[in-house]
């Protein structure tokens, strides 16, 4: 067999059969109630807490509108990502799915791209932490951290150590396994959704109309802009899929909790934006570090509700940051297993049962991240990573449909192309709001990526490597040693 080149495919029936025949099977422990709660996890955290307060400052109270123009976008790609991860029900998310359809280079791509997804999500995501345990400290007991130890050295600071303290005790607890984190994933998700009731209650008994006008200061241009800022809140539906692999029921469970997670969000997001303009102005919250406890301090004066929401904020983005991180790990684990990355890194451990070794390497990287780079430069890479990805499943959707028509499929997008295609246009059009700055970045961050394939992955592709030898009794995927 020649050996395949660039594009090299990724077999499903031998992606699933390997899932399930590999030392390095994951535990099946997880039901549809726990993928659910995994999407709320991800999804409910510092955007909603924190970045909301940037998108108020662009948009002005049309922010409302934001938030619902970032939903609709999210959607036409939610229905792709959940065909795609009921087809395909093993680790790695839109890594692994273009990896089926599109081929190994442009999986590769998409990997390196949701290491901006995943990994350094998880480090704006601890700094929002870091912001409410603050907002709580300075409500409850009158005090808060030195911005010295609070903030980066652009935000005046020296390095965040709230930030780099969330992302190290996150990773002990993933170290420890999915089981329990799951667990403790779900008591959090309860606290998260309680406190925004409390939160939208709060404002409603105080609502006023008068910070409504004007409702669009910078007209519709501000509400894209800053639909392609607080996007950021709606992340992580797609975290449910990175857990496919642990899933009982993958096929019936991973639409229902991906479709049904984005829609819980996004009625919250909408109230609670709409609460939070009616106690205070978009200025009392533009600048703050957590600005729905603003929004009940300054601009309700209710210093003890913010004190609570605060306390509420961090736990609640602590989940955020345990699911998160929970998808980098998987995402990874699936690299490493392909070869693409070095396979020793994937060794999962024989008393956790987890992938140890790699979730401490990043925990360490991510809390590095967290420590000296501000949230707005966090955000946008964050955002126009995610996007890219988001163009990338949707057009795997298609091109499988043509490829593999015959494929069991227990999710269908409907009306495919259409939808698909309509995903890729939502996404494309949020990427070209974002600052040409974040665009270099990212480009940079690709080339850099492709670089590093050139040298390493290309060499050591188990796909390119399998096809290279002629098969054997024992010859599969998870044979061949990789690195
Ligand atoms: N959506 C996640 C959050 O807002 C990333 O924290």
């Amino acid at each position: 067999m020649a050996k395949p080149g660039l594009f090299a495919i990724r077999d499903v029936g031998s992606l699933i059969h390997e899932t399930a025949q590999e030392g390095n099977q994951l535990k099946k422990a997880v039901g549809v109630t726990q993928l659910t709660a995994m999407g709320v996890g991800a999804i409910i955290g510092t955007g909603i807490f924190v970045v909301i307060g940037k998108g108020s400052g662009i948009a002005g109270p049309a922010v409302v509108l934001s938030f619902v123009l970032a939903a609709v976008a999210c959607a036409f790609s939610a229905l792709s990502y959940a065909e795609l991860a009921s087809s395909i029900p093993v680790s790695g998310s839109a890594y692994t799915y273009t990896y089926a359809t599109l081929g190994e280079i442009v999986a590769w791509v998409i990997g390196w791209d949701l290491i901006l997804e995943y990994g350094v999500s998880v480090a704006g995501i601890a700094i929002g932490w870091g912001g409410n345990l603050n907002a709580f400290l300075d409500a409850a007991f009158g005090v808060s951290l030195p911005d010295a130890i609070a903030k980066s050295p652009e935000d005046g600071g020296v390095f965040n150590l709230p930030a780099v303290f969330v992302v190290l005790a996150i990773t002990l607890l993933l170290i420890r396994g999915v089981t329990e984190s799951a667990r403790a994933n779900l008591v959090m998700v309860v606290v998260k959704l309680v406190v925004l009731v409390f939160f939208i209650v709060v404002a409603f008994a105080n609502f006023g109309t008068g910070n409504f006008h004007p409702f669009a200061p910078a007209g519709v241009d501000g509400v894209t802009a800053a639909a392609a800022i607080i996007f950021f809140a709606y992340i992580g539906f797609d975290a449910v899929s990175t857990g496919s692999e642990e899933a009982r029921n993958p096929s019936r469970d991973l639409p229902r909790a991906i479709i049904g997670s984005l829609l819980i969000c996004t009625v919250f997001y909408v109230l609670t934006t709409v609460g939070a303009l009616g106690i205070a102005t978009p200025d009392q919250m533009k600048d703050s570090d957590a600005p729905l406890a603003a929004a009940l301090d300054q601009g309700a004066g209710m210093s003890w509700a913010a004190g609570i929401l605060a306390l509420g904020a961090v736990v609640a983005i602590t989940s955020v940051v345990l699911v998160i991180f929970y998808g980098q790990t998987r995402i990874f684990f699936a690299m490493c297993r392909d070869g693409l990355l070095p396979r020793r890194l994937a060794v999962v451990n024989q008393r956790f049962g987890t992938p140890a070794r790699l979730t401490l390497v990043l925990g360490v990287l991510i809390a590095i991240l967290a420590a000296l780079v501000p949230l707005g430069t966090i955000v946008e890479l964050v955002n126009i990573g995610t996007l890219f990805a988001f163009v990338l499943v949707n057009i795997g959707v298609i091109v499988l449909r043509r490829t593999r028509p015959d494929m069991p499929r227990p999710y269908r997008v409907p009306w495919s192309p259409v939808l698909p295609l309509i995903g890729v246009v939502f996404a494309v059009y949020l990427m070209s709001d974002l600052p040409l700055d974040t665009w270099i970045r990212f480009a940079v961050w690709l080339a850099a990526g492709l670089v590093i394939y050139g040298l390493y992955g290309y060499r050591h592709s188990r796909v390119r490597q399998a096809a290279a030898v002629p098969p054997g009794p024992a010859d599969g995927p998870g044979q061949r040693p990789g690195s």
